[in-house]
């Protein structure tokens, strides 16, 4: 076991990890925040996604102890308490949800794409996404909805 000390959804947070845990396992098991979702477990689908430094990475990808002061977000800190973030919220209302499974990492790549790029093209919120797999939506909704909330913080609901 190492300690591991991170900021985790904007609190300090120290937890004991295996050498051979990942970060996924450590923010599900340890943590208990089950909105990171374990797919593949490969690298392949996305459902893991969480923001690392303000980056998306693959949390099953990404040993635990390199968390070791750095900031990372998951879904679950994205809302402001009871508040929605404008993301979840078009999510929503485009109905891009359907089983749900790859929300959260789509969710948190756009944000990551409009944190950097308020007003992205259709283009360029289907390439931010395309590591994002979704087996339900046919991704229109998704996209619609990524531009819809872009829409929404532009308005200053962000
Ligand atoms: S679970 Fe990490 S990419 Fe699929
Ligand atoms: S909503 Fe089911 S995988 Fe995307």
């Amino acid at each position: 076991m190492k300690v591991v000390r991170f900021t985790l959804n904007g609190d300090p947070v120290e937890v004991g990890v295996r050498d051979s845990e990942t970060l996924v396992q450590t923010l599900r098991e340890r943590f208990g925040l089950t909105g990171t979702k374990q797919g593949c477990d490969l690298g392949d689908c996305g459902a893991c996604t969480v923001l690392f430094d303000g980056e998306p990475v693959l949390s099953c990808l990404v040993p635990a102890a390199d968390a070791e002061g750095h900031t990372v977000l998951t879904i679950e800190g994205l809302s402001n308490g009871e508040v929605l973030h404008p993301l979840q919220k078009a999510f929503l209302d485009e109905g891009a949800v359907q089983c749900g499974y790859c929300t959260p990492g789509m969710v948190l790549t756009a944000k990551s794409l409009l944190d950097g790029n308020p007003e992205p093209t259709e283009h360029e919120i289907r390439h931010a996404l395309s590591g994002n797999l979704c087996r339900c939506t046919g991704y229109s909704k998704i996209v619609g909805a990524v531009q819809r909330a872009a829409g929404a913080m532009k308005g200053g609901e962000g």
